[in-house]
């Protein structure tokens, strides 16, 4: 595996590599980012993966300090995973002067993560244009535990016209359910026992929307008070429509996904269920 800090370097060293495939991470690697890796070979002559711990993303209390770093690990398992090139920037290489030019996304974002982190999409936006720029790949690969990201992203690419395919890899869990993430690492042994009931109570509401259950705000609201019974701060427990995010405007305005973010400790851990349209929905 090439590893490459340098824009220009990684420009020749991208010539005459045919399509290419992309998965932009910040370290810190775990399965579901091997998933994607493996998925984009799928995808494309070359693999190109990119480690970059994006400051423009994170909020003034947010973790970006103590956001592991582990690039020995992570090149190891990227160059294990059959990853052709890494482009791993340090910050004065991405951001030689203060980023003045950001991808705004719409004021319809500003809900979900978009409320409690705000700012966020617009760093994410913002940084994965410029690596798009950059990498110029045909298609790129994110994972769907960050569900809103991806739309984002998704949209973003649609709405500038980019040639470049999006595509969102499915979420890999530990055998209890809890979906993998860098933020799992925060968690202290009695927390990580306890992890796994965010995506229990995610399971639960998307089994009973299947049944028939419409009642949204009890469900939404039933699963906030079990999570903060049991030590979590809830932000939200939200079920949205899979197409724009949006409050369905009736129980059959799906295909819906519940989605859900919550403190456990120190760490906020994000996960979704989508809920496929059944016969009457
Ligand atoms: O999902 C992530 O790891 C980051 O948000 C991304 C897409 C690499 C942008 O920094």
């Amino acid at each position: 595996m090439q590893i490459h800090s340098s824009i220009p370097e990684l420009r020749a060293a991208l010539r005459e590599r045919g399509r290419i495939a992309f998965v932009p991470t910040m370290g810190n690697l775990h399965a579901g980012h091997i998933a994607l890796m493996q998925e984009a070979r799928a995808h494309g002559d070359a693999v190109v993966a990119s480690i970059f711990v994006n400051r423009l993303q994170f909020g003034p209390n947010d973790d970006f300090d103590r956001y592991p770093r582990t690039f020995d690990a992570d090149c190891a398992q990227l160059a294990a995973a059959g990853v052709d090139l890494l482009f791993a920037p340090g910050e004065q290489e991405l951001y030689p002067e203060p980023q003045a030019y950001h991808v705004e996304p719409p004021a319809s974002q500003n809900q979900l993560d978009g409320e409690f982190r705000p700012g966020h999409f617009r760093g994410v936006a913002t940084v994965v244009l410029k690596l798009f720029n950059i990498v110029q790949p045909q298609v790129a690969l994110f994972g769907k535990k960050d569900y809103q990201q991806l739309m984002v992203l998704r949209n973003m690419s649609r709405q500038l016209a980019l040639p470049i395919a999006i595509v969102g890899g499915e979420t890999v869990r530990a055998a209890d359910g809890l979906a993998l993430s860098s933020r799992n690492g925060y968690l202290s042994p009695g927390e990580r026992a306890e992890a796994p009931r965010l995506h229990r109570l995610l399971q639960r509401i998307a089994t009973a929307v299947a049944a028939g259950d419409a009642d949204f705000a009890r469900l939404e609201a039933d699963a906030a008070a079990e999570l903060d019974r049991n030590g979590w701060r809830t932000d939200y427990v939200a079920l949205r429509r899979q197409a724009d995010l949006q409050p369905p405007r009736s129980p059959d305005d799906g295909p819906l996904v519940v989605l859900a973010a919550s403190r456990l400790g120190s760490a906020r851990l994000i996960d979704n269920v989508e809920i496929p349209a059944c016969d009457g929905r």
